[in-house]
């Protein structure tokens, strides 16, 4: 199959930078179709790191192009702030394109996006506070900027003095400090015009052509299934479609092409931000899971949550995207754990659910029914490259997630660099 699409089968931060990074060597292309700069994405390459926000994380790859799709929610600032990054690193980005189609997050949305939250009192959702939510509510009111609209920037005055009086209403009808100054937007957007230019392009088009022509298109899923704003743990999702099916609408492919889907599964569970987690270890346990996995969000900085893996919402996720290969990561993570436990099904009043809930009273009060294993000692060596080398124990505990999840566990990732992925089976993923 010429596409593949990495999709989080968490609630992100599973380490889809890597995965990428690590198969985008085979691809002609990288694109992100959904989500913006809240997306957190690391790549390791030698001593250097890299974290990715909006650009894929392919493009350290030379002559890979990188797209952002129209699903995609664009923060200029931010975008032209990791191309400058990666330009001072020696990389090109000649090959990065963005679709005239994609919304641009205005100033006001991030400014709008605190504002809600600190309303929201402790009903916030602990968002990354990028400006996400109301970019995408603008979107969908039909009141956002696209990336084309920075290509006609006499009609983006017109655009801009309409708009201002609508958010400049909302903002003082909901008694927040948010004021839009029409001219001093209007120089801002004409200066990113400027910049992006260049890199503004018809993108369903590119991505059908590559297509047709038999290109390999590697599709970048960003945070993960559990975040889905339909099939998430709503509200505290993101706003956004992240199951692997958004590829047809958000990016634009066609139908007519099918597409494989690699579900990238950490070891254990993470959190950032406020929600249900049945599986959350409050203990020495969720101690070492976050010291050890350095669980700490790449765009927010703030410590994610740990606790045991939730095989439950996994299979829900893999249902829902249609998982055809999962890669395991951060195994490694696990070493000296005396007894492991993974969440099998969850229990409300004392009843066992057949199926992941939908409501959220039931997942605060659900109580997750284990499976227990035995754990290893040993410490996983980064440069184990056969399967068969690590630990009888963790090799049970990764058959365990084949068998629950009815799906093959393609690679084992037991460190951060390129070099410590264990491959089972061909090399090729397309
Ligand atoms: P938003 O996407 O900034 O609106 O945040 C909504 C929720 O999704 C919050 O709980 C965030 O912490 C979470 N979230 C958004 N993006 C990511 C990600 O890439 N990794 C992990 N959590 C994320």
């Amino acid at each position: 199959m010429p596409a593949a699409v990495i999709v989080g089968l968490q609630w992100g931060d599973e380490g889809k930078g890597k995965i990428t990074d690590f198969i985008a060597g085979e691809a002609d292309a990288n694109v992100r179709f959904q989500g913006g700069a809240n997306a957190g994405h690391t790549v390791d390459v030698g001593n250097q790191q890299f974290k990715f926000h909006q650009v894929p994380s392919g493009m350290l790859h030379r002559g890979v192009y990188g797209i952002i799709a129209d699903g995609s929610v664009v923060d200029p600032p931010e975008l032209l702030g990791e191309i400058e990054g990666l330009k001072k690193r020696g990389f090109s980005v000649s090959k990065l394109f963005i679709s005239d189609r994609a919304h641009i997050v205005m100033p006001y949305h991030k400014q709008l996006d605190g504002a809600e939250e600190t309303l929201r009192g402790t009903a916030a959702i602990g968002t990354t506070r990028k400006g996400i939510g109301p970019c995408y509510a603008d979107k969908h009111s039909r009141i956002g900027f696209r990336m084309g609209d920075l290509l006609d920037v006499s009609g983006l005055r017109e655009k801009i003095d309409f708009v201002a009086r609508i958010k400049n209403a909302y903002a003082s009808a909901i008694g927040v400090d948010v004021r839009i100054d029409a001219d001093e937007l209007y120089s801002e957007m004409v200066s990113y015009s400027e910049a992006l230019r260049s890199h503004i392009a018809d993108t369903p088009s590119l991505i059908n052509g590559m297509m047709a022509r038999r290109k390999r298109l590697l599709f970048e899923g960003a945070h993960g299934i559990m975040l889905d704003i339909d099939h998430g743990n709503y509200p505290f999702v993101t706003s956004s479609n992240t199951v692997s099916g958004d590829v047809y609408s958000s990016a634009g492919l066609s139908p007519r092409y099918g597409i494989k889907t690699i579900g990238i599964l950490k070891a254990y569970s993470t959190r950032v931000g406020s929600g249900p987690f049945p599986t959350e270890l409050s203990d020495s346990v969720g101690e070492h899971l976050a010291l050890k996995g350095m669980e700490v969000g790449t765009t927010t900085g703030r410590r994610r949550r740990c606790g045991w893996l939730d095989l439950f919402a996994a299979r829900y996720a893999v249902m829902l995207s249609g998982v055809n290969e999962i890669v395991l990561t951060k195994l490694d993570v696990l070493s000296g754990i005396d007894r492991l436990k993974v969440a099998v099904g969850y229990s409300v009043n004392g009843k066992r659910l057949s199926q992941y809930p939908s409501s959220l009273k039931d997942l605060m009060s659900a109580q997750p029914v284990y499976r227990e294993f035995r754990g290893w000692d040993d410490q996983i060596d980064e440069g184990i490259v056969m399967y068969r080398q690590l630990p009888a124990e963790a090799r049970r505990y990764v058959e365990f997630i084949e068998k629950f999840l009815r799906v093959r566990v393609r690679i084992v990732s037991v460190g951060h660099s390129r070099d410590s992925t264990i491959l089972r089976g061909s090399a090729s993923f397309f």
